[in-house]
């Protein structure tokens, strides 16, 4: 069937996807430099799947590896194009970094693949809503000035892929954005490798409650919500992944909406810090400790997705709750105790 070119498919979503495009009857092959992943996801994805997706190391900023590698795979069909840098509070610091990575390396595969057609599914945000004026968004909701250079990058990514489509009748592109990913597989054989001290609040639950790290700071308690919190919409990473499946296969049929276009990637269900807090003790029986602190800059006070495109046009919804979301995670936390993976 198909093969389908999975940048960045070593990272926490990539990895995620090729498995579920394995399960689906897709050939991934995967590129990512390994500067926010472990070569050891590869035989973790085998073990799940019974199949090791084909890997290749380069950066994707190297124009001249990106057009060697694709005039030597003409049989690819589909790209999902994960590789980014992500951290919001270190673009803000090293924003050129930031420019630099994610916009050479969409550029250089849009450059690699010019006159031959390809189905391209973009890793957006709902970053770009930011505090939309209604809840819940939909995806023709205005895009609000980016909080920080990363947030930047994926409206700019947008603008140039849109461009790029309407001018160019080779590419079909759909953009997903997606709410906040949070969970791992439920084989707990893959998950997400937090570099450093998690920023993102899952990740940082899962480890204070291991003892990896000290109590969770609850950024405000002062929001216009029910109970003062911020509020998200979470996703369970494997309906994410999911969501990329859907994609191809919208655009391997024609996609009727036209050559670009873009859904929101989330449950369409608000959840507070609170709540999530609450609802990892009562899934997993483990009591967190937590204090009350400052609001964080640049963070949203609320903001979930209207899904009803997605689940209309894309033919997908997600089908895992909070409870899934907070025992895949504990559980993925709990391998990693006794699997290191650095
Ligand atoms: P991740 O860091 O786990 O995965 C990204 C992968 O890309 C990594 O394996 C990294 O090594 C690779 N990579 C980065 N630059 C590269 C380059 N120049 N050449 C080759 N490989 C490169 O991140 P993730 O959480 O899986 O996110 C995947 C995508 O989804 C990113 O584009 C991210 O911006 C977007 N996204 C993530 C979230 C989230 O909360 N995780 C939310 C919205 C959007
Ligand atoms: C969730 C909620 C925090 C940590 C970020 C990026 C966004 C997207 C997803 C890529 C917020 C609160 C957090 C903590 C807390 N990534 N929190 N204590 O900020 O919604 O989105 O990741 O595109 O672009 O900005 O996700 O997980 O950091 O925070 O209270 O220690 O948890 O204030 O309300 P966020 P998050």
């Amino acid at each position: 069937m198909s093969k389908i070119l999975v940048t960045g498919g070593t990272g926490y979503i990539g990895s995620h996807t090729v498995v579920e495009l394995q399960n689906a009857g897709y050939t991934p092959v995967i590129v990512d430099n390994l500067s926010n992943s472990n070569i050891g996801v590869l035989n973790q994805i085998e073990k799940i799947t019974g199949l090791k997706p084909e890997f290749h190391n380069f950066d994707l900023c190297d124009q001249a590896k990106t057009n060697a590698f694709i005039e030597k795979n003409p049989d690819i069909s589909g790209l999902i194009h994960f590789a980014a840098y992500k951290a919001v509070g270190e673009s803000v610091k090293e924003p050129l970094k930031y420019y630099y990575n994610n916009f050479f390396s969409l550029i250089n595969l849009l450059n690699a693949f010019a006159g031959r057609p390809i189905n391209f599914v973009f890793s957006s945000s709902c970053t770009v809503y930011g505090q939309p004026d209604e809840l819940p968004v939909t995806e023709s909701a205005p895009v609000k000035k980016a909080e920080s250079p990363y947030g930047n990058t994926k409206q700019i990514a947008e603008e140039i892929l849109s461009e790029t489509a309407r001018a160019k009748n080779n590419y079909q592109v759909i953009s997903l954005r997606y709410f906040n990913p949070v969970g791992a597989h439920e084989s707990a054989l893959i998950g997400e490798l937090p570099l450093g001290v998690p920023q993102n609040l899952v990740p940082f639950i899962t480890q204070s409650a291991i003892g990896k790290r000290g109590p969770i700071t609850v950024y405000g308690d002062d929001y216009n919500t029910p109970d003062g919190s911020a509020m998200r919409d979470y996703i369970h990473v494997v309906d994410l992944a999911k969501a990329h499946v859907a994609a191809i296969k919208l655009m391997e049929n024609g996609n009727p909406n036209g050559s670009y276009d873009v859904f929101n990637i989330g449950t369409g269900n608000g959840t507070s810090v609170l709540q999530v807090i609450r609802a990892f003790e009562e899934t997993t029986g483990v009591k967190l400790n937590y204090v009350v602190g400052d609001r964080r800059e640049g963070d949203v006070e609320q903001v979930w997705g209207d899904v009803s495109k997605s689940t209309e046009q894309l033919a997908w919804k997600a089908g895992l709750d909070i409870t899934e979301m907070m025992r895949s995670a504990w559980k993925w936390e709990q391998y990693l105790k006794d699997h290191p993976f650095n």
